[in-house]
C-alpha cells in the first residue's frame, strides 16, 4: 500500500510539471492570460505551480503513457476518464489547473476551472488513495509556517491565492463549502483561532453557520471577516485591497454575535410575538454557555444590542436552562 501511494504521488508530480509546461507554451497561453487578467502574478502562478491543460483530448494520457506509467496507474490516479467508444482519455482539458498540495507540498490531487462561463466551473480530482478531500485544506502546506498567528478559512482556490498574494499568507480554503470535523483537527495542529472568509452569498453565509459549530466541536474559536459589499476575498481585494482587507480582520465579528445577527433575519421584529420568540431562541443559545462568567457576558453583549433588559433575559436563560437541565 505504501509503494502504491507512493507511485500515485509520482505520477501526480509528473502531471503536475506537464501542465505547468503547457501553461507555458503556446497552446497555454490563453491559460496564462487567463490567469493574468485575474491579476496573479508571474511569481504566484509559479508559487501555486498553477498550469494548463490543452483542448485536445488525451495529451496528458499519451504523454505519462509515454514516460511509462501504466494505465491502471493513470485511472487510479484519477487522471483519466474511460469509456468503451473513446477508450482512456484525460479528465482535465481546456481549463486552467491548481495543483493541490498536502502539508509537506507533495501533489495529491487537482482542480481545473474553465475559462470563462462554463459548467462544471471547477472539476476537482476523484478521492483517491492519497486524496481525502475532508482531512486536507488548499494552502496549508504554505499557511502552516505564516506568523500571524491566526488562519483565515475560505471557500476556493482563488481566494487563498489572491490573499497570498496580497501579504495574507495564513489563508486555506475548503475547497466548495464542506468544512469537515477533520479539516478542523488539522486546523487545530496549528492555530488556536480561525478566522472565517466564506462568501457572503447565501451558500457562504449558510457554510459559515456549519462550520461555527465544527470549530466549536474541535475546541476553536472562529471569528467571521465581513466581505460586504464584495462576494468573496478575491473579489474584496481586487476592489478594496490589502489595508482595507486587514481592517476588516481587525474587526472580525465574533461567532456567536454572527449567529445571532444572521438568526434575526428570520423575524420580525416589528411584531411582538415574533420578537418574543426571536428572544427566546436567543436565550435558548446561551443556554450553551456552561461557564458563569461567560454566559452572563454574552447575555450583557446580547441584550445591549437588541435592547433586551438584562436583568429579564438572564431570568429567561435561567427559566430554560432550569427546564432543559
Ligand atoms: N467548487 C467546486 N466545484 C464547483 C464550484 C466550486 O469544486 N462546481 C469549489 C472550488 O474549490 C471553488 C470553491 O468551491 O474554488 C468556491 O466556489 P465558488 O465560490 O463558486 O467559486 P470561486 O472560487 O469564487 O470561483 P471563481 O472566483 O474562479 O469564479
Ligand atoms: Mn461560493
Ligand atoms: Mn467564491
Ligand atoms: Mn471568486
Ligand atoms: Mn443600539
Amino acid at each position: 500500500a505504501e509503494s502504491k501511494r507512493s507511485k500515485l504521488l509520482e505520477i501526480n508530480k509528473e502531471a503536475a510539471k506537464y501542465f505547468y509546461f503547457q501553461l507555458r507554451a503556446r497552446q497555454g497561453e490563453i491559460g496564462y492570460r487567463y490567469l493574468r487578467d485575474r491579476q496573479l502574478s508571474d511569481e504566484t502562478i509559479k508559487k501555486f505551480g498553477l498550469g494548463f491543460a490543452n483542448k485536445t483530448s488525451n495529451d496528458l494520457v499519451q504523454y505519462l503513457r509515454s514516460k511509462g506509467y501504466p494505465p491502471e496507474l493513470i485511472k487510479e490516479a484519477g487522471l483519466c476518464n474511460v469509456d468503451e467508444k473513446h477508450g482512456m482519455y484525460d479528465k482535465f482539458w481546456n481549463r486552467v489547473i491548481f495543483p493541490i498540495e498536502d502539508i509537506n507540498h507533495r501533489v495529491i490531487g487537482f482542480g481545473g476551472r474553465v475559462m470563462g462561463d462554463g459548467t462544471p466551473k471547477y472539476l476537482n480530482s476523484p478521492e483517491t488513495p492519497i486524496f481525502d478531500k475532508s482531512r486536507n485544506l488548499y494552502g496549508l502546506n504554505f499557511a502552516r509556517t505564516s506568523r500571524k498567528g491566526n488562519i483565515i478559512l475560505c471557500e476556493g482556490y482563488m481566494d487563498v491565492i489572491s490573499m497570498h498574494q496580497a501579504g495574507f499568507d495564513q489563508a486555506v480554503a475548503s475547497l466548495g463549502t464542506a468544512f469537515t470535523l477533520g479539516q478542523a483537527s488539522l486546523l487545530k495542529r496549528y492555530t488556536k483561532e480561525v478566522l472565517l472568509s466564506y462568501d457572503s452569498d447565501g451558500a457562504g453565509v449558510k457554510a459559515a453557520l456549519r462550520a461555527i459549530g465544527i470549530l466549536k466541536e474541535a475546541g476553536l474559536t472562529g471569528k467571521i471577516i465581513s466581505l460586504e459589499p464584495y462576494k468573496d476575498p478575491d473579489e474584496f481585494m481586487k476592489n478594496l485591497g490589502k489595508e482595507a482587507f486587514q481592517e476588516r480582520i481587525d474587526h472580525a465579528e465574533n461567532s456567536f454575535l454572527f449567529e445571532i445577527r444572521m438568526l434575526e433575519k428570520e423575524y420580525n421584529l416589528s411584531d411582538p410575538e415574533d420578537k418574543t420568540r426571536f428572544h427566546r431562541e436567543i436565550a435558548r443559545k446561551l443556554c450553551d454557555f456552561s461557564e458563569e462568567v461567560e454566559r452572563e457576558n454574552y447575555i450583557e453583549a446580547v441584550a445591549e444590542k437588541y435592547h433586551i433588559g438584562f436583568e429579564n433575559l438572564r431570568k429567561l436563560v435561567g427559566s430554560i436552562a432550569a427546564q432543559t437541565g
